[in-house]
């Protein structure tokens, strides 16, 4: 296993909710560092260009408003297989189908206001972190 870095956004149902900390706890617990985050309001451009790859997806539409309905946390997560460790914190992207003691099991609302997302690769990971950070605001 090697040190990976993955993209991790606390979406906007979870901020609403004040669960930051909460969530962040989670990601410390189990052994990834943030070396990297931001609390930013994703414009409508923003959203639409992180998720193209959902643009012939029927959710796409709701799922842009729904990125865009307040504030979200956007980090990069540091540690060893960090990508597929963040999948396993987070849990299924249907909380009805997520393993207890998840993320998403314990604070997601639906599929579409799921609390959080992650990288689903490493491939991706690299594209949607370089997305949202420099090298230089990245510190490991
Ligand atoms: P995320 O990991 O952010 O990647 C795409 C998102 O689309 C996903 O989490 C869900 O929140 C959202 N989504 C909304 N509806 C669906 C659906 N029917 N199937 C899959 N993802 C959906």
């Amino acid at each position: 296993m090697a040190v990976q870095r993955t993209l991790s956004i606390i979406k906007p149902d979870a901020t609403r909710r004040n669960l930051t900390g909460a969530i962040n706890q989670r990601f410390e617990e189990k052994g990834l560092r943030i070396v990297a985050q931001k609390r930013m309001w994703l414009t409508d451009e923003q959203a639409k260009q992180f998720y193209a790859v959902h643009a012939e997806r029927p959710f796409y539409g709701e799922l842009v408003d729904f990125m865009t309905s307040g504030p979200v946390v956007v980090q990069v997560l540091q540690g060893e297989d960090a990508v597929a460790k963040n999948r396993e914190i987070m849990g299924a992207t249907n909380p009805a189908n997520a393993d207890d003691g998840t993320i998403r099991k314990d604070f997601a609302e639906s599929i579409e206001a799921n609390s959080v997302h992650g990288s689903d690769s490493e491939d991706n990971a690299k594209i949607e972190v370089a997305f949202f950070f420099s090298e230089t605001e990245i510190v490991g």
